[in-house]
């Protein structure tokens, strides 16, 4: 087994005696902080750490790594992310420059179709080709545990297709966590244009039973919003995904307050994102639950629509994921540092609040309970940086490449 050890350490951030668990309200505003001090990984997990004046005998490791002074944090967890998709969509980027809106160019038959078209064209090998020079990008930006959706193919191949390729992706990343969602229910396809209720049955009936039988999906997803499918529509695909055991995470209010928090938390939603317009009746029905409310600001950024209201979220005491969204058509980028910039600058998170929403709360919006912080037990999965001179130089120099070197499950990538 690798025994791996870091030593000199600037400032060991994130770390824990036990598991903290998911972070909510005012403990989101903490990041523990050890300067001078030591990491130990052995295999994949992390066996200790302490403080320099501490050091375990160099000898006993088959690797040590000088961190000269450099911070560790643990792994970004990236809990939504479509990064699973043929071409690139910078034509409709001309046209939101010139004034159009997402809701009109999905309505000209642009957006997910467009990627959809694209994508009924492409192979598997290409396909997983550039989803794995993207993935290999988010790993060397930090990011260690990953949530990768369908929702391109919307027929039956196109959607197996996909959920393939993310299932070759999890054999051939085993460094990364990574975990499948289908999205059939992203937009209607094609076929079914007009008959969106029978796009729900086919979807039901045929999609389903084939991606559970080959057991290519850990969650479900439905976009439940204005324009897309129905508080009722949804209700259906989650009651019917329950009896495959596959729980859902849900796309909800981004064009609007279209039910989708209430709906997802009735059915034991892991998380509910995007969130961009919420109210109190959210935030009520999200206090009574466990469901992690989670928030796309680079989505925000892209599209120019309203920010999530992430600061109102945690000062009601709920916990807050942010997550990249990382898709072609209103988030082009897996950058989770961007994100946690944009969660300080534009939802007026402290750069602690920030770091949690996009490391332990990521981690509990995916169910992964042995990433997210440093800790005995937890994947040896983290990021090295330039010695930085305090913990908010990390998303307040939001462009400088402070990463120097990422360690997943123990090994250098
Ligand atoms: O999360 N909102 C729905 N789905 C994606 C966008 C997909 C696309 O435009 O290709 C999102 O933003
Ligand atoms: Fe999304």
């Amino acid at each position: 087994m690798n025994k791996l050890l870091l030593k000199n350490i600037g400032n060991l951030a994130g770390a824990y005696p036990v598991a903290p668990g998911r972070l909510c309200g005012e403990a989101m505003n903490r990041v523990p902080e050890l300067k001078d001090a030591w990491l130990a990984i052995e295999g994949e997990r992390i066996s200790g750490f302490g403080t320099m004046a501490d050091t375990p005998a160099e000898d006993d490791y088959g690797q040590v790594i000088d961190v000269c002074h450099g911070w560790v944090f643990p792994a970004f967890c990236d809990s939504h992310t479509h990064l699973v998709y043929a071409g690139s969509r910078e034509g409709e980027f001309r046209d939101k420059i010139a004034g159009l809106s997402y809701e009109e160019i999905a309505r000209r038959g642009g957006g997910i179709l467009n990627s959809a078209d694209l994508l009924a064209e492409t192979s598997e090998d290409e396909l997983y080709a550039s989803a794995a020079r993207r993935l290999r990008q988010c790993a060397r930006g930090g990011t260690g545990a990953i949530e990768i959706k369908s929702g391109y193919g919307l027929t039956v191949d196109g959607e197996l297709k996909m959920l393939r390729v993310i299932r070759r992706l999890k054999k051939d990343f085993p460094m990364m966590e990574i975990r499948s969602t289908f999205l059939g229910a992203h937009a209607v396809g094609r076929a079914y244009a007009g008959r969106q209720g029978e796009y729900v049955d086919m979807l039901i009936s045929e999609m389903l039973p084939a991606v559970a039988e080959e057991g290519l999906a850990d969650f479900v997803d439905v976009f439940c919003d204005e324009g897309f499918f129905t508080v009722e529509e949804t209700a259906r695909i989650l009651e019917a995904a329950s009896r495959y055991g596959i729980r859902p995470k849900i796309h909800a209010n981004e064009l609007a307050v279209s039910g989708g928090v209430q709906v997802g938390i009735a059915h034991g939603a892991l998380s509910v994102d995007h969130l961009e317009r919420i109210g109190d009746e959210e935030i009520s029905a999200l206090r009574e639950s466990a469901t992690m409310p989670t928030m796309l600001p680079g989505a925000s950024f892209f599209l120019g629509i309203p920010y999530g209201k992430g600061r109102q979220v945690i000062d009601a005491g709920l916990p807050l994921a942010l997550a990249s969204d990382y898709n072609p058509g209103s988030s082009p980028s897996g950058s989770m540092r961007f994100v946690s910039s944009l969660g300080c600058f534009k939802m007026k998170l402290t750069p602690e609040e920030s770091l949690n929403a996009v490391t332990v709360n990521g981690a509990a919006a995916m169910g992964i309970e042995d990433m997210g912080a440093i800790f005995p037990g937890a994947y040896g999965s983290v990021f090295l940086t330039d010695p930085l001179p305090s913990l908010a130089y990390l998303q307040y120099a939001y462009t400088e490449p402070l990463i120097r070197r990422v360690i997943l499950k123990g090994t250098s990538i």
